[in-house]
C-alpha cells in the first residue's frame, strides 16, 4: 500500500473537479496535532488561480468528504495554517497492511548499480566503505521492490601502477605470500619506484608489455588481481555485502572497446585534437573564464583514460545489459567526471534518451576531529582493521551488560551489533554530507543507532514470548482503538512509501529515520497501552501490533544489511 500515492491521487482529482490544477504535495505530518499527513500543495494551486488558499482547502475537503473511497481511508480532515490540509487516517484503512508485505512495483526496471569499485592495487580501506554499504542497501531495496538489479563492481584493475607492482612482485621471486599484506606491498614497491631509476624503467616496460597483451605479464597481473580481489571478497562476506565474483566488471574488461569509443566519438563529429590529445569539447563545460574544458579521451601517447573506460561502460550497460537506469554510488569529488561522461555519452548516442543515468554522490568520512579519518599515525585505515575494532568494542559493551554470557553467544552478538553499528551510522546520515565516524555515538543504545533498533526488536520478541502466544496464530489484522495504537498502525502502513522513496532517490537514511520513528512510536504505544495485563480482544490486538512492528523492524534492518537477534 502506498499511502502517499493514494492521497495524492485523490486530492489531485479533487483539484481537477474544482477546475484547478497542481500537485497535492503530500508529506508525513511533522507533529501529531497536524494529523498523520499534510497536503501542502493547496497554497500554490490557489495562488495560481487567484483564489484564497483556505477557501480552496475547504472546498477540497467538502468534495472529498462526499467520496466513499476517500471516506474509507480518512477519518478526519481539517484546514490548517495558511491553507494546509491535515489528514488523519482511519484505523480500518491502516489495519490490513499490518502484515507489512512489500508491494512490488507495477513497472519493474532493469537497474544497473555501480558501487564499491575499489582499486585493486591496494587493500580496501575506509574510503570504500560508504559506496559499498550505501550501494548495497539500495540494491536490496530495488530488488525487494521487484526490479531486476545488475550489480557492476567497476574495480580499478588496470593502469600504470600495475607495472610497478608486477615488477616488484617479480623481484621478490613472485612470492605471492608477499601479497598477504597488500598495503605494505604497495608501499614498498612505491618506495622502490621513487628511489630506483632502473626499477622505474623496468616498471614502464612492464606496463607496455601488459598493455600489448604479453601472455606472461597478463598471467602475473591476473595472479595479483585474484589475490587482491579475494581480500575484498573477505570484507564483503564479513560485512554481508551482496557482491560476489560474478559482479566484477573492472576497468580492464573494457580494454577492447576503447578504440571503438574513440571511433564512435569521431563518427559523431565530437572529436577534436588539442596538444596531440583526443578531446571532446561540450558547450556546457565552460570554466570561469568562459573557456570550454575538454573531456580528454586519449592522451597524446595513445593511452586511454578513466573517462574513456566509463564511456565504454555506459555503452555496455545500455546496449548489452539493456539497462533502464544506471546508478553510480561514487564519491562526490567525482561529480564533474560523471557530468561530463553522461553528457558525452548522450551526445554520442551511447546512452539513449530514455536511459536514466544518475550519479549518487557521498561525502568524505571524517574522524571526530573533523579531518579525514586516519590512523593515529596518520595512515590509511584498512577496512579489515576497522571491522575488527567494531567487533571488539561491541563485545566489551555486551560483556558489560551481561558478564556471564557464553563465549559463542558473545562472539555472535559482537558481530551483529558491531558491524550493524558501523553500517547503520553511515546509512543513517544524509549521504551527500561529509560524515563523522564516531564509535561512541554509533554503539550507543540511545538515539538513532543500530543497537537501539536491534534492542527494540529483541524487546518485542520478548513481549511475544512472555505472552505465550504462537505469533503465527495471531490474526493478520488488528483495527486500532486507542490513539497510540492507531499512530503505530499508521506508521507501520507507511513502510512501502519509504521503500519507494529510497528506490527513487537512493537515500538510505529515509529508511533509517523511518525505523527510528517506528521504534519510538512503539515505545509510546508500549508505555500507554499495557499488553499483557489487558482483556482478550485488546490483548490480541496489541500483540498483533507488536508482532507487526517487529516484522517491519526486521525487514527494514535486513534491507539495510543489518541482522537482528531474538535476545540481547
Ligand atoms: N575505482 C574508482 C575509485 O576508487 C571508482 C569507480 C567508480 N565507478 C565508475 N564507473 N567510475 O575512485
Amino acid at each position: 500500500m502506498h499511502i502517499k500515492a493514494l492521497l495524492t491521487q485523490q486530492i489531485e482529482a479533487a483539484f481537477a473537479d474544482l477546475g484547478l490544477q497542481g500537485s497535492a504535495v503530500i508529506q508525513a505530518a511533522s507533529r501529531p496535532e497536524f494529523g498523520d499527513y499534510q497536503a501542502n500543495g493547496v497554497m500554490a494551486v490557489a495562488k495560481r488561480a487567484g483564489l484564497n488558499p483556505r477557501d480552496v482547502a475547504a472546498d477540497v475537503i467538502a468534495k472529498l468528504s462526499g467520496d466513499a473511497d476517500f471516506a474509507a481511508m480518512v477519518s478526519a480532515m481539517e484546514v490548517a495554517g495558511p491553507g494546509f490540509i491535515n489528514i488523519t487516517l482511519a484505523p480500518s484503512f491502516v489495519a490490513p497492511s499490518l502484515a507489512t508485505a512489500i508491494d512490488t512495483c507495477a513497472t519493474a526496471q532493469t537497474v544497473v548499480v555501480d558501487y564499491s569499485a575499489p582499486n585493486l592495487a591496494k587493500e580496501m580501506h575506509v574510503g570504500h566503505l560508504r559506496t559499498t554499504i550505501i550501494g548495497d542497501c539500495v540494491v536490496r531495496v530495488l530488488e525487494a521492490l521487484g526490479h531486476t538489479v545488475i550489480r557492476q563492481n567497476h574495480v580499478g584493475d588496470w593502469g600504470t601502477q600495475f607495472g610497478m607492482l608486477l615488477t616488484y612482485l617479480e623481484d621478490s621471486g613472485n612470492a605471492s605470500d608477499k601479497l598477504a599484506d597488500l598495503e605494505n606491498f604497495y608501499r614498498a614497491s612505491k618506495q622502490r619506484f621513487d628511489e630506483d631509476e632502473d626499477f622505474r624503467e623496468r616498471s614502464r616496460r612492464a606496463v607496455v608489455a601488459l598493455q600489448s597483451g604479453d601472455a606472461n605479464a597478463l598471467q602475473q597481473w591476473q595472479q595479483f588481481i585474484d589475490i587482491s580481489m579475494s581480500h575484498c571478497q573477505d570484507i564483503y562476506d564479513r560485512l554481508g555485502i551482496t557482491l560476489s565474483a560474478d559482479n566484477i566488471m573492472g576497468e580492464s574488461a573494457y580494454n577492447d572497446d576503447l578504440a571503438g569509443v574513440i571511433d564512435a566519438l569521431d563518427s559523431a563529429g565530437l572529436l577534436q585534437q588539442s596538444d596531440g590529445a583526443d578531446c571532446v569539447f561540450l558547450d556546457q563545460f565552460k570554466n570561469k573564464e568562459g573557456d570550454i574544458q575538454p573531456v580528454i579521451v586519449r592522451k597524446s601517447d595513445g593511452g586511454y583514460l578513466y573517462a574513456t573506460t566509463d564511456l565504454a561502460a555506459i555503452s555496455h550497460r545500455a546496449k548489452r545489459l539493456e539497462a533502464d537506469r544506471v546508478l553510480y554510488f561514487v564519491d562526490a569529488r567525482q561529480s564533474l567526471h560523471f557530468k561530463q561522461i553522461f553528457a558525452v555519452a548522450r551526445a554520442a548516442g551511447f546512452a539513449p534518451e530514455a536511459l536514466q543515468l544518475e550519479h549518487l554522490p557521498f561525502g568524505t568520512m571524517l574522524g571526530k576531529d573533523g579531518k579525514p579519518f586516519k590512523t593515529r599515525q596518520g595512515g590509511i585505515i584498512k577496512l579489515a582493521d576497522l571491522l575488527d575494532e567494531a567487533e571488539r568494542r561491541a563485545a566489551a559493551l555486551v560483556r558489560e551488560k551481561n558478564p556471564d554470557i557464553e563465549p559463542g553467544q558473545l562472539a555472535h552478538l559482537a558481530k551483529v551489533i558491531g558491524l550493524g553499528a558501523v553500517k547503520y551510522s553511515d546509512l543513517s546520515k544524509n549521504r551527500t554530507s561529509d560524515y563523522v565516524f564516531d564509535w561512541d555515538q554509533m554503539l550507543s543504545f540511545d538515539g538513532n543507532t543500530a543497537p537501539y533498533l536491534q534492542y527494540a526488536y529483541s524487546r518485542i520478541q520478548s513481549v511475544l514470548r512472555k505472552a505465550e502466544v504462537d505469533p503465527a496464530q495471531l490474526p493478520r489484522e488488528a483495527i486500532a482503538e486507542d490513539e497510540p495504537e492507531r499512530r503505530l498502525a499508521v506508521y507501520i502502513a507507511a513502510f512501502n512509501d519509504v521503500l519507494q522513496q529510497v528506490a527513487d532517490e537512493g537515500y538510505p537514511h529515509y529508511l533509517c529515520a523511518y525505523l527510528y520513528e517506528l521504534a519510538t512510536r512503539f515505545t509510546t504505544f508500549y508505555e500507554q497501552c499495557p499488553i499483557l495485563g489487558s482483556d482478550d480482544a485488546q490483548r490480541t490486538r496489541r500483540l498483533v501490533l507488536a508482532k507487526s512492528t517487529g516484522i517491519a523492524l526486521q525487514k527494514g534492518l535486513d534491507l539495510l544489511g543489518i541482522d537482528v537477534v531474538e535476545q540481547m
